[in-house]
């Protein structure tokens, strides 16, 4: 058995405020293990073949971050460096910064915009474009709206996702794309599609979510609730864009093989774009080897499964049906790949973010146990003591929208989001930016600037977003992007405004949860950002002791 290993990564990062601050520089090698099984049948030949090409593509990339330390030294040590008391010599001082931040990332990167005079900073890493990042509402208008034309997601991000999601909404960019983006937002205004929605949260909430919760407070059990909403997510949507009902929130049994595909398609695709040498995914595609090999089976599954149901979807139409997204794209005409590649982006666009958002809001809300009861006396104060929830209900529950605000404000299910420049541009605060750039708007720090919260930023405070008479303030979109902005603002807001509503509704009215952890749960940021290790409670019925 042959394994090769290797790490190089090369960061130098600029704090961008006209003036260069700072350059960082990270150069981490480890080296290359060779391991020779002289046993070697022929089934390993592809694989041989790949570890010497990538070890060869390593070993480049060494001497190439090598000889980038060697000209960074010699030709930046005559900057002045202000700030980073650390910074001795260029590649050491980064070297001990980038090590010791290295579980801390988005923290790291939020200090570094906080310290730059206009919130952005920009990023040079090895194999990968010129990176702008920006915490900068001005930026970020301008990016997502006034010269939304410049900045399209690009070849480099589409690629990444594409063998996954081929052309649907969310990979693709022009003329694709507006086609698509018109006929779903004309369903998506559609009071029936939000008639049906709530439809699917009643049964879901009733059927499934409350007898597991209520078995656990009977029996105190232990449970992990961000694995329960995740898989409430995935039986809504799926039901929501494929009128089929995959029953993946039944804890006893193991996920359905449609949700594993769907979690193991995005992860590696996800992973494509963290690989330390870059693009070496598209030589393990072309030889079909490792995870290369695991997502082709991943996406054929998930295609199959599709493809599947739009047979059996088209057989059934004509007389009622069911108003679920599939049905309405089939009788629109499109033909049977687009429709495919368009409700794969539904599934990923809405499955793993509306449960990360309630999984925080529940973490958070038991620490502020007075906020929970303001929560709670919401609900209750309704006409029916909210037993019941229709769309105009959930529509009115503002507290509970401030909560939900306030909440994805420091933990955004999207982390950062980015694009890639069409043409040489200048950003609102004077930023260049170069042809083929990459320029990524930051949603985790800018939720956390000074400049744009004030100086309670990090605290959990829904009032903020509430005005005198109890309603939820407008805030330009530019300054909280969670949901994006523009004209590819995200298509499903208000679905997953209503989605949350109702579930944080149906179970802080009936149940307090009590984390088993005591100590900060970990914010890990993938494709969507999720809380590390789960979320373990003990449920108990409101009002019991
Ligand atoms: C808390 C929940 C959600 C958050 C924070 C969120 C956030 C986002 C973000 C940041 C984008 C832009 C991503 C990109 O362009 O790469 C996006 C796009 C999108 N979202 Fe959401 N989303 C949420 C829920 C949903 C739901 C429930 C649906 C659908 C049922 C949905 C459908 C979409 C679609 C279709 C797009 C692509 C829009 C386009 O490119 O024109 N989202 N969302």
């Amino acid at each position: 058995m042959l394994r090769s290993l290797s790490l190089s990564l090369s960061i130098y990062i600029y704090i961008s405020d006209h003036t260069l601050f700072s350059s960082l520089k990270i150069s981490l090698n480890s080296c290359l293990h060779f391991n020779l099984n002289l046993s070697l049948s022929l089934s390993l030949i592809p694989t041989m073949v790949f570890s010497l090409l990538l070890s060869v593509i390593t070993l480049g990339s060494l001497i190439l971050s090598l000889l980038s330390s060697l000209s960074l030294f010699f030709n930046k040590l005559h900057l002045k460096i202000r700030k980073f008391a650390l910074y001795s010599c260029p590649s050491i001082g980064c070297l001990i910064a980038f090590y010791k931040n290295r579980r801390r990332l988005l923290d790291w990167y939020t200090e570094l915009l906080s310290q730059s005079e206009t919130q952005t900073i920009v990023v040079h890493r090895l194999g990968a474009p010129r990176t702008i990042v920006t915490a900068n509402p001005d930026n970020v208008e301008y990016i997502l709206k006034t010269n939304f034309a410049n900045f399209p997601k690009g070849k480099p991000f589409t690629e990444l996702l594409g063998d996954f999601l081929g052309l649907g909404i969310f990979n693709v960019d022009g003329e694709k794309w507006s086609i698509q983006r018109k006929l779903a937002s004309h369903e998506f205004s559609a009071k029936s599609l939000r008639e049906f929605v709530v439809k699917v949260l009643e049964d879901e909430v009733e059927s499934r979510l409350i007898p597991i919760l209520d078995d656990a407070a009977e029996n105190d059990r232990i449970i992990d609730m961000q694995e329960v909403l995740r898989r409430f997510a995935f039986d809504t949507i799926c039901k929501v864009s494929l009128g089929m009902d995959p029953l993946c929130l039944d804890l006893a049994r193991p996920p359905p093989p449609l949700a594993s595909a769907f979690d193991a398609a995005s992860a590696i695709s996800a992973m494509r774009g963290t690989a330390p040498v870059f693009a070496v995914w598209k030589l393990k595609r072309t030889l079909n080897v490792g995870l290369e090999k695991e997502l082709k089976e991943a996406v054929k599954l998930v295609h199959g499964c599709v493809d599947e149901m739009i047979r059996s979807k088209k057989g059934t139409m004509g007389g009622n049906s069911g108003g679920d997204l599939l049905s309405r794209f089939l009788e629109s005409g499109l033909d049977d790949e687009m429709v495919r590649d368009m409700v794969i982006s539904f599934l990923m666009a809405g499955r793993d973010t509306t449960s990360a958002a309630v999984t925080w809001l529940f973490w958070l809300l038991t620490g502020h146990r007075g906020i929970e009861k303001q929560v709670v006396d919401e609900i209750t104060s309704m006409k029916n003591g909210g037993e019941q929830l229709g769309f105009d209900d959930l529509k009115g529950l503002n507290f509970i929208k401030a909560c939900l605000c306030d909440d994805m404000r420091l933990y955004p299910p999207v982390v950062w989001d980015s694009k890639h420049a069409v043409k040489d541009d200048v950003l609102p605060d004077g930023t260049p930016v170069y042809r083929g750039n990459r320029v990524t708007y930051f949603q985790y720090g800018m939720g956390r600037m000074e400049e744009v919260w004030g100086k309670d930023r990090l605290e959990f405070r829904p009032e903020r977003w509430l005005d005198e008479s109890g309603m939820v303030k407008m805030v330009s979109p530019y300054k909280f992007a969670v949901f994006q902005a523009g004209p590819r603002v995200c298509l499903g807001k208000e679905m997953a405004f209503i989605q949350m509503k109702y579930v944080v509704a149906s179970v802080l009215r009936r149940f307090e949860l009590h984390p088993v952890r005591s100590e900060p749960p970990v914010f890990v940021p993938l494709l969507t950002a999720y809380m590390g290790g789960g979320f373990n409670v003990r449920v108990q019925r409101r009002g019991q002791q």
